[in-house]
């Protein structure tokens, strides 16, 4: 077996084989990342010497070229390939994509910009070997690991009230769910793949909850470490994803991650609408040019809420935008008749008035997010 750098030449070069079929695929999602890639391809050839390995990058499109990076690496270096996603965002979905490119029995999911220690890899990779595995875990929590330098006080503090969260309504029994650093045999990670959001940055806890007990897991300690170049893309958006995924799981998967968002986002837009309503009656308006005024309100907020979280991965800008807007209003208009349309045909009995206009509205919901979802934000 060789273990030579294929870069370096070596033994590969000499038989003219050009790479070994890998064992293990490390896979590693990238968004802005060209300073961190060349850097952490060095340390994978020191780390993984021995083992027949290969590292496929997942880049969105990063603006700062980290394609490019990558493709100049993977020239001279057959272990190195690339994806480059084009119109598309979400750490999650990079990461299926990259397991699911993969053919090797192995696969590990890896942050590009050096926080995870790739030291740790060989040592999942033995538990794998083992056979008694079938997800290993480097895990913050266990004794033994710890957040480093790598989170600010408040994102220990949020990440631990995630984890409760997650412990308490998935039955996850994970020390460290939110860990974006895992190996896992690909056969079991591709058969779960279906299941999977690619919205957000939970991959691993959607994985363990997806699989409902039938993985086997361990979890070995490491130690975060401090970013060096780049900053973190993990916002509070991503934080809205998190409980999304949340409650769908907490559902079974009934219903989906983006339609509990979109009802979310409607939700809210019940609030702006009676505020909207309130100020404009106090303004002067008669009810019906106040009810309309703040249907409008309300639209408009939901829209651009919509665009920033529900849609995040397939986000309007610019004269796009614009566009969206106008076809979202359509759509809502056509949405209130819906509402209105099956509310009375179930109001015909008084008595059911609450149900009438709950069905109503889940009417207009469900029309709003399918219609929405085919013409406002189509792919
Ligand atoms: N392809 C792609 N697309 N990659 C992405 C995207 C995206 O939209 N967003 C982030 N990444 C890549 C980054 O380039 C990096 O390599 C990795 O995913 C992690 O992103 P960071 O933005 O550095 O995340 P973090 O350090 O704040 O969060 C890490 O720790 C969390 C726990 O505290 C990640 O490992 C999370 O998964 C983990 O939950
Ligand atoms: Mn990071």
């Amino acid at each position: 077996m060789s273990d030579d750098n294929a870069g370096e030449g070596g033994a590969e070069a000499q038989t003219g084989v050009a790479a070994q079929a890998a064992e293990l695929s490390v896979i590693l999602p990238s968004f802005n990342e060209a300073a961190n890639i060349p850097i952490l391809v060095n340390l994978l050839h020191t780390a993984l010497a021995g083992i027949a390995w290969e590292a496929i990058v997942v880049d969105d499109n990063s603006p700062d070229g980290t394609t490019d990076v990558a493709r100049k690496i993977a020239l001279i270096d057959p272990r190195i390939r690339v994806i480059r996603r084009i119109g598309r965002r979400g750490l999650s979905g990079a990461c299926i994509e990259g397991i699911l490119a993969s053919s090797a029995p192995f696969v590990a999911v890896m942050d590009a910009d050096l926080q995870h220690d790739e030291t740790m890899l060989p040592k999942m990779l033995a538990e794998l070997r083992t056979g008694d595995a079938d997800l290993v875990v480097a895990s913050r929590k266990v004794d033994g690991g710890t957040v480093g330098e790598g989170l600010s006080k408040i994102r220990a503090w949020g990440s631990n009230i995630a984890n409760s969260l997650a412990q308490k309504l998935l039955n996850v029994t994970l020390e460290d769910p939110m860990s974006g650093f895992f190996m896992v045999r690909r056969e079991k990670a591709e058969a779960l793949a279906p299941k999977l959001s690619p919205q957000g940055f939970k991959i691993l806890l959607d994985l363990v909850s997806s699989a409902k007990g039938s993985l086997r897991i361990r979890e070995l300690p490491f130690t975060f470490r401090e970013r060096q170049h780049g900053e973190s893309k993990l916002d509070t958006l991503v934080t809205f994803d998190y409980f999304g995924l949340l409650l769908a799981k907490y559902f079974g998967d009934v219903i989906s991650v983006r339609f509990l968002m979109f009802g979310l986002v409607g939700a809210s837009g019940l609030v702006v609408h009676l505020v909207a309503l309130r100020l404009f009656l106090l303004g002067g308006l008669d009810f019906n040019m106040g009810q309309t005024a703040a249907s409008f309100v309300a639209m408009t907020s939901n829209f651009f809420l919509n665009n920033q979280l529900t849609y995040r991965d397939r986000r309007l800008r610019g004269v796009q935008a614009v566009i969206g807007l106008l076809t979202f209003y359509a759509v809502c208009s056509v949405g209130v008749l819906a509402n209105v349309g099956v509310a009375n045909l179930i109001y015909a009995d008084p008595s059911y008035w609450w149900f009438a206009g709950t069905a109503g509205a889940i009417m207009g919901a469900v029309w709003n997010y399918a219609a929405s979802s085919a013409l406002t934000w189509r792919k």
